[in-house]
């Protein structure tokens, strides 16, 4: 026996004591990240176009775009890396315009996959790059998992809106802010409901927001990356991944 194994769970551990201490500390009230918002905010309303994993997405005006450096590519970078089978049913909450699934659905040409959004607009512009990148998949307008017949998913991706203020116009609240992790808190409680016996969840969490509802749930969670951005803040943004069991 050589003591690799345990050295491993040993560094695993600590690397996720690391990002769990970094993603406590909250930078929602940096008045240059404030400032920085205020023009990803600008960005948003105006439409374009995205080349993200093969796919062509285009984002029309209050649909997250997919640019370079979004959560949309940084969380679709690390989802890459899992291992997905070609029957597992996915479920992408909060699908916008599909950057994500569509580049899950392209790499592992998955058998099912549900995109859903609280935004009309989103699911239209979902529906529409799903066609466009001839990519086969079904859509529901819902408030999570509100409007979805019951069933249990083997995957499920959320990329929520992340930081921790309250937006100045519907669109802004619904694409980029979750006011004190309600958003956050509301899917940690209902997930294991829709999750199968050996399903897995991925979602991203930041310290742009506020990521307790996760860090203090019961849930089976570990990181499958993590990013830091030193800037005149430090912005910390992982993906954690879920399991049923
Ligand atoms: C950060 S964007 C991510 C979009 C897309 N998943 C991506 O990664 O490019 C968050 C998405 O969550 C959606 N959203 C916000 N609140 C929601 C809710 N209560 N239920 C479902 N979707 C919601 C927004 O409309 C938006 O499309």
């Amino acid at each position: 026996m050589n003591g690799k194994p345990s050295r491993n769970r040993a560094s695993a551990k600590m690397a996720q004591t690391a990002i769990e201490d970094l993603l406590a500390k909250s930078i929602s009230n940096d008045p240059q990240l404030l400032k920085n918002h205020n023009l990803h905010v600008k960005r948003q309303a105006v439409r374009k176009q995205y080349n993200v994993a093969g796919n062509n997405i285009e984002c029309p005006s209050h649909v997250y775009h997919a640019s370079l450096g979004s959560s949309s590519q940084f969380s679709l970078s690390h989802l890459l890396t899992q291992e997905f089978r070609r029957t597992d049913s996915v479920l992408e909450l909060g699908v916008g315009s599909g950057a994500v699934l569509l580049g899950l659905a392209g790499k592992f040409n998955l058998a099912e996959c549900h995109g859903t959004d609280i935004s009309t607009a989103s699911i239209n512009a979902f529906s529409s790059n799903a066609k466009s990148n001839d990519i086969s998949v079904s859509q529901s307008i819902s408030d999570l998992f509100d409007a979805l017949p019951p069933k249990r998913y083997d995957v499920i991706v959320f990329n929520p809106p992340l930081l921790d203020i309250r937006g100045k116009t519907a669109e802004e609240d619904m694409m980029l802010c979750d006011e004190g992790g309600a958003l956050l808190q509301r899917f940690v409680q209902q997930l294991p409901q829709w999750l199968a016996p050996d399903g897995k969840a991925y979602v991203v969490v930041s310290n742009l927001g506020n990521p307790y509802p996760l860090l203090k749930s019961k849930l089976n969670y570990s990181f499958i990356g993590a990013e830091v951005f030193i800037a005149d803040y430090v912005l910390v943004r992982a993906v954690a991944k879920i399991c049923a069991q």
